[in-house]
Order: C-alpha cells, then structure tokens, then sequence
C-alpha cells in the first residue's frame, strides 16, 4: 500500500517527511519521493528501493523548503524506478497519490490532446495535468482541484502542492483513507495517523468525498457536494501501536472500509491499466501448461478458492478442485504430473494449510501460494508466491484480506485462460476494466452500513440464522455464516439455495432468518423461487440483491439490502461487504469482542 505525508512548516519539510514515511514503511513500498517549495518552484527528489535510498540522495543533494509532500510508491503497473515515483509534477503543481483513477486513459488522451505531455505511464500523473489545466484555465487552486476530483472515477487519496503557494495544500480521499494533522503554526496530511505521531496528536479522519485546504492557521474542509462541513478533531495514541484503529471502534470496522483502498493496491499490482491486461510475477510455473489446479485453503480463504474454482473452470477451462487443508492430505486426491496446488492464506502460517503444502510438494506437484504475508512460512516453501497487498489484518474475522485473495485469484484466473489460449483478448481487456472497477464499487457497497446496523439489531434476537446462493454467491452464504458465527456467537449456517429443500428447509419457522444473497445474475429467478419456498413456509427472508433484484422481487420479503450493480463474474467481491458489515453489526448489538472473538487465534498455527 501507498503512503502518503504533506507538511506546511516552520523548519526544514524533507528531514520530516522521510521521518514520518519511515513510520509508513510497514505498509510496503519499493520507491519513494518528495518534493517541496524554495524561491518559488517545485523541486523533487525521488529514488527507487528503500528510503535510505532517498535519504542518501538527499544527503548528497539537500532539498530545501518548509513546505512539502512525500510518497511511498508500492508499484503497480509501471516499474519501481525514479521516474516512476511519486510525487510527480508540472511547472505548476506536485501530486501525490494512493489508489486507482480508474479512468485515466480517457483523460489522458484528452490533456494529451490539450498538449499535455506525459512522462510516466502511471494513472496519477493525470491528476497533475488536469489540475495543472484548470489553473492554467483561470481558476484558483482549490476550484481546480474541486472540479479535477470530480472528473476521476475510483478510490484514490491525493494531496497537491501549488508553485508559488507556500501556506497551501489540499487534500482528498475517495476510498482511501487521508488524515489531517494539526500542530502548533504547522498542519500536516498522513495516510494514517501513526504517520503524523511524530509531530501531533490532534487528528482529523477525512470522510469519504471530503476535500481539505490545509493553511498553517488550520484546515478548511469540504464534502463530497463542496459544502463546508467541519470534522472533529480526535486525539490519537497512534504512536504507540505500529498500526492503529483510525477513527474506528475496531480494527475489523477499520478494515472493512480498507477494502476499496487495499483491493485497489492488489489489483493494480497484476493489472496493467494501460495495456488492460494481467502480468504475473515471474515464476516456474507456466499457467499454458498446467494439468489440474489443486486448491487448499482453511476457513475463509477456503471460501475464496471455492469461489476461485468456478473463475478457474469459466475463464481458464482448467480443471479445478479445491479442499480443505485438514481433510486433504487424509485424502486419496488424485495429484496427477504437471498439476499445480495452490495454497491460499492470509497469515501464510496455518499449519493445517501448511501441511498440506508440505504434502502436496511430496507428492510432485508444484507449489505456488496466494498469502498477505510476503516473508511467510508459505511463500518460502512456493514455487510461485502471488501476493495480496491487504496491509497488515489484526481482526480475527478476515475481511480485507478475503478480498484481495479474491482480487489476486481473478487475476490469475484471467491469466491461466490467456496462456491457455482460451481467453479472448478482448474478454481479457473487459475483465481487467471490471476488475478495476471493483474498490469503487465496493466503497458504493459500504454506503448501506447504517440500514445493515439496523438489521443487525433483529438479527442478534435469532439463536439460528441460514444463508443460502446460487453459483458465485453460494460461497458468499458460506462466509456470511462463518462470520456472523465467528464474531456473535450466533448459530448459521451457508447453504446452496438449491440444497434447501433436500433437507435444511425443515429448519424453518419464524425464528429462522434466512439471507439470501441473490445479485441480478443468471441464476437469479432460480435462487428467488428457493426464496419463495421458504417465505412459503413462514420464514422470514432478508434479501441482498442489486436494485434491479430488489423491483423484481423484493416486494415481501422481511428486509432488503442493496448492493451496486456490477459484472456477475466478480459480484461476490460487492456482496461480501454485506454479510460482513451484518456480521459486525450484530456482534456489537450481542456486546461479544469484536477483534479477538473467544476460543479463536488470528493465525491457527496447531493442527
Ligand atoms: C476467518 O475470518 C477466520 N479468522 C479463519 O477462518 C481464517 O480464515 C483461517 O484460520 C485461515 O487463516 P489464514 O488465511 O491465515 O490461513
């Protein structure tokens, strides 16, 4: 993930910014930068690898300026060199950036059109040149900045500094989280609060959409519509804890709302936005030649390889089967030569996933591993290591992680079918926009919390609660039970919609809330009809469905969320925002502890 830091001081800026990245650096990164203001004009200095890279640089060749911005680039698409990293700038103004513009080909093309010449092929150096037009259109900095942000689709945080301007710089967050720091005669901007400890306390979380104007007399803040809102001031103890709860109650709540930011980070990190297609990290494995894909997981990144298979067999046509790790190697699986088994894990030390590797490389098979943590058990024991870029997860309940799995698993799916050669080009370049388009559409999802925390509040009265989808969602039943139960206690249970009537359909009566996740897809009526079946019996059905789900039959169900619609190939990524939002909700309305649920580990590391 991205860090990002902005000082209008009374003293040196660069010594303090490299201070406060230091302080982002447990949030990966493989460049790093910073620019500021002397006699006038912008200055940068910037460096590939580790910040004592730049540190050096800066030592041999000082920056001065008391006013200035930092970056810590993970890359994406576009090498981790000097003119890659951020901050990148024009004559009239300096950027830095964390997270995607989803459409920054279109206007790129446009500023290029305006004779904008760009000199990078990242997504953020259209934010320089578009504000960089707006000013040379007349308007003053906070107006071009305003109607800039407007024209980006995405989730994205950005701080911009203006030549000439040394008491100025805004600040914006779509999905990315952005804070403002208050000091005395200074103000800062840090993508979290640990980032700011060095020189304050007093912080204010910006909320989404919001837009800020930091001078050294304080900060002017402006919402989504451009109406002045004011936003309050927190005092954090973010210098203690490496990673804090921001202006959450829990780190589960905090990583939720992580997830447009960090899913962006992931997806970036395999997909090419210009060339719109997938490029893996190198590896031994060659995807055109592999016989069966093997996966194994624990828990809920169990959940994502099932929701992996049907991606695996539908894009790739690759024959796919998935396993838990405890029962896989007590099993007979049929590991045929040429195969692949693939180990999915947020901490990459379970231990029942990691015997299961362990087994699988036995018996011939290669290894690669998708995990959140880089210097892993597992990645260590991979062939191929394809990494989420989730940050570090401290709930118990996994949630940001889940999502990136899913992210990186698309990813490759994608990649599988092209070097199979049964995906076409151009169903490659539709995915990987939709794939793009995910984080904001996840950030559309979490605008439903308050009327999912209301809900929570019937569904914490229930002793058993069932889930149930079709296809891509039925996976999605499986994670809402497994979280509801994890964090409240509360019996549930995840089933096909299609199973009930074999048998769990007895369970029903007016005590049993039956969700159904049944997003506007091909299976859409059939799982409506199982839904039917249950109001039919007296249950009591709370519909998550896009809006066209709901005018086609939300009509008496007992209650309804709503999830943006969105390419049914990657919905489970929108509706997992749902069934864990309800699961949090209604943990806090049982009072159970959230973060460290009871009898559970966050990394299972015993069989
Ligand atoms: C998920 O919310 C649970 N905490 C648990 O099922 C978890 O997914 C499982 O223990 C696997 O952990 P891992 O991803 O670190 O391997």
């Amino acid at each position: 993930m991205c860090g990002i830091v902005g000082i209008i001081g009374n003293e040196e800026a660069a010594p303090l910014i490299v201070e406060a990245l230091k302080r982002l650096e447990y949030r990966g990164y493989d460049s790093a930068g910073i620019a500021t203001l002397h006699d006038g004009q912008i200055d940068r200095r910037r460096a590939p690898g580790k910040l004592r890279n730049l540190g050096a640089l800066l030592g041999k060749d000082p920056l001065p300026g008391v006013i200035g911005i930092g970056h810590t680039r993970w890359a994406t698409h576009g090498a981790p060199t000097e003119n890659n990293a951020h901050p990148h700038a024009s004559d009239s103004v300096a950027v830095v950036h964390n997270g995607i513009i989803e459409n920054f080909r279109e206007l790129r093309d446009e500023l290029t059109a305006k004779g904008h010449v760009f000199a990078t092929e990242t997504d953020t150096e259209v934010t320089v040149h578009l504000v960089t037009e707006n000013l040379r259109r007349g308007m003053d900095p906070v107006a071009a900045a305003q109607a800039a942000v407007k024209r980006f689709d995405g989730a994205f945080a950005l701080v911009i500094m203006f030549r000439g301007d040394e008491d100025l710089l805004i600040g914006t967050r779509r999905g990315s989280p952005l804070a403002v720091g208050y000091g005395d005669g200074e103000m800062y901007f840090g993508s979290d609060a640990f980032a700011l400890a060095p020189f304050t306390n007093r912080v204010t979380y910006l909320e989404e959409g919001d837009l800020a104007v930091l001078r050294r007399s304080g900060a002017t803040i402006f919402d989504v519509k451009d109406n002045r809102v004011e936003r309050p001031i927190v005092l954090t103890q973010a210098g203690a804890a490496l990673v804090d709860k921001g202006n959450h109650r829990h780190f589960m709540a905090k990583e939720i709302y992580e997830q447009p930011e960090v899913l962006g980070h992931t997806v970036h990190a395999y997909v090419n936005g210009v060339t719109e297609s997938v490029a893996l990290p190198k590896s031994s494995i060659d995807w055109s030649a592999v016989t069966k894909l093997t996966m194994v997981a624990c828990g809920t990144s169990s959940i994502a390889t099932n929701i992996a298979q049907y991606w695996f067999e539908q894009l790739a046509q690759l024959p796919s089967g998935t396993d838990i790790a405890s029962e896989f190697r007590y099993r007979d699986t049929v590991l045929i030569p040429g195969g692949v088994s693939l180990f999915v894990s947020q901490s990459g030390e379970t231990a029942d996933t990691l015997a299961a590797l362990k087994h699988a490389r036995a018996a011939g098979q290669k290894i690669a591993s998708v995990v959140n943590v880089a210097e892993s058990s597992m990645a260590r024991e991979s062939d191929a290591v394809y990494p989420t870029h989730a940050g570090p997860e401290i709930g118990v309940a996994s949630t940001k992680a889940f999502v990136c799995q899913l992210g990186v698993l698309a990813s490759l799916a994608i990649a599988a079918g092209r070097a199979r050669g049964v995906l076409p080009r151009d169903a490659e370049i539709r995915l990987t926009r939709r794939l793009l388009e995910m984080p904001r559409l996840i950030g559309e999802a979490l605008k439903q919390e308050e009327i999912i925390a209301s809900i929570a509040q019937e569904i914490a009265k229930a002793r058993d609660v069932l889930f149930m989808g079709r296809g891509l969602s039925y996976p999605i039943a499986m994670e809402g039970a497994l979280k509801l139960k994890e964090i409240s206690y509360i019996h549930a249970e995840g089933y096909a919609a299609g199973e009930l009537k074999h048998g769990p359909i007895a369970l029903i009566d007016e005590n049993v809330p039956v969700i159904v996740i049944a997003p506007h897809d091909a299976l859409f009526e059939k799982t409506i009809s199982n839904m039917q079946e249950v109001m039919a019996r007296g249950g009591k059905v709370l519909l998550i469905s896009d809006k066209r789900g709901h005018e086609l039959a939300g009509d008496n169900v007992w209650m309804r969320i709503e999830i943006p619609e969105c390419d049914p190939v990657f919905a489970p990524l929108v509706s997992a925002v749902p069934v864990q939002l309800l699961a949090y909700y209604t943990a806090l309305a049982k009072g159970t502890d959230v973060d460290q649920p009871r009898n559970l580990a966050k990394s299972v590391t015993v069989e």
